[in-house]
């Protein structure tokens, strides 16, 4: 018998679930208030998540991303000012600010947990420096007891993008709660993704939970219809994924673990083959969320064309440094530089990590990178080029 394919990407996420999804389309598509957006099961959803973080206020939106942009704006964020975002990870982090219209100013990152390194943040601090943006990327969070010690000396605000990072927790603090503000995504491949588009802002702060809330729905109060006190976006959330995402949140917990399990698993596994040129992420569960699980390797093209022929996904996260891109070349600092990002984006590659892979499945996948490392000539990882000390 063939082993079945094991793609990056499940494509079976949701089957447990079906039945209950199916339900609320009935219910929700069919009931008497005919409330599709902002409604009963949207509010229910956000008190849920408000009292769970323990937060002064949670607002539901239509994507991560629009997250970051609700919370930009409701800052007053916009040209003139800067705000330092990670050099390494996905487009909105730069394009958010874009569109608010102030300026990202790109910090490396750090050479193995390949989120943001506070030095790199606190070197870029200038006179127009508004905000600091560091984001939890891959099973990473980034480094916020740090990064909100700068924030506070510098009197900067404090955005973390934990997108990625839902349930994750550092040092008791869960992610989401170390910035005046947070935000999560639940496309559907994040830690609780849902099978649509949707994000929440999380926020310590009231004053920003109710600019935000107005920004999401064209400046609306919320009470009087067609009544707009300043200009603002469409941001609204779904009722049935609401409803959805309120009888899943029972079950994150589990399945949270059993990525954490996974992960635990392979970097028992890899932790012997840094010679062989393949570094696992450190090892340990504070601070950690394993959304996608990215070991770094020398010859990463050669390692993903193994695990393809053998019937494994896997996926570059991310192959260039976000001001290496041409969307954002033109916006980046003439002549600054960010090793760390290069080296990483050279050889980052992530494995399958979705909870529902089996015991054989994930010992399937870690004996392929070890007869991989195995395979080859020892070519050690090499080191980044020119960090500054
Ligand atoms: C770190 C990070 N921030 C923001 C986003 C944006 O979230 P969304 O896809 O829901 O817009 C993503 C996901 O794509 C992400 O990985």
């Amino acid at each position: 018998m063939t082993a079945r394919e094991l793609p990056f990407f499940a494509r079976d996420l949701f089957e447990a679930d079906k039945a209950v999804l199916l339900r609320l389309i009935k219910e929700i598509g069919t009931g008497a208030d005919q409330r599709f957006i902002l409604g009963e099961h949207t509010a229910a959803f956000e008190r849920m998540l408000r009292e769970s973080l323990d937060a002064a206020d949670v607002v539901a939106c239509g994507s991560g991303t629009s997250a970051l942009t609700l919370v930009l704006h409701g800052m007053g964020v916009g040209a003139g000012d800067e705000v330092i975002v990670p050099a390494f990870g996905c487009a909105p982090l730069a394009a958010t600010v874009l569109g608010v219209g102030a300026t990202p100013v790109f910090a490396d990152i750090s050479r193995h947990t390949m989120v943001v390194d506070p030095a790199r943040i606190e070197e870029l601090i200038g006179p127009r420096t508004k905000a600091v943006l560091p984001a939890h990327l891959f099973s990473m969070m980034a480094d916020m007891p740090a990064i909100a010690d700068l924030a506070a000396r510098h009197g900067l605000r404090l955005v973390e993008d934990s997108a990625v990072a839902q349930g994750a927790v550092l040092r008791g603090r869960p992610a989401g709660t170390w910035g005046e503000a947070g935000v999560f995504s639940f496309v559907q491949v994040k830690s609780f993704g849902m099978p649509g588009e949707g994000g929440v802002v999380v926020t310590a702060n009231p004053a920003l939970g109710d600019a935000v809330r107005m920004l999401r729905n064209h400046g609306q109060d919320g009470v009087h219809r067609f009544v707009h006190h300043r200009i603002g976006y469409n941001s609204r959330f779904d009722e049935i994924q609401a409803a959805f995402q309120q009888y899943r949140y029972a079950l994150f917990p589990a399945r949270l673990e059993r990525r954490a399990r996974i992960a635990d698993y392979y970097t028992a596994r890899f932790a012997e083959l840094a010679d062989a040129g393949v570094l696992p992420p450190p090892a340990g569960r504070d601070g950690r969320c394993y959304y996608v699980y990215c070991l770094l390797c020398e010859r990463r093209d050669e390692l993903k064309d193994w695990l393809a022929e053998r019937g494994i996904g896997s996926h570059v996260y991310y192959p260039r440094p976000l001001p290496r891109q041409a969307a954002f070349v033109a916006h980046a600092r003439q002549g600054a530089r960010w090793p760390v990002a290069e080296h990483a984006a050279a050889r980052i590659l992530a494995l399958p990590i979705y909870p529902h892979l089996t015991d054989a499945e994930v010992e399937r996948i870690a004996d392929a990178v070890c007869a991989f490392a195995r395979s080859t000539a020892s070519n050690a990882l090499a080191e980044p080029e020119g960090v500054p000390s």
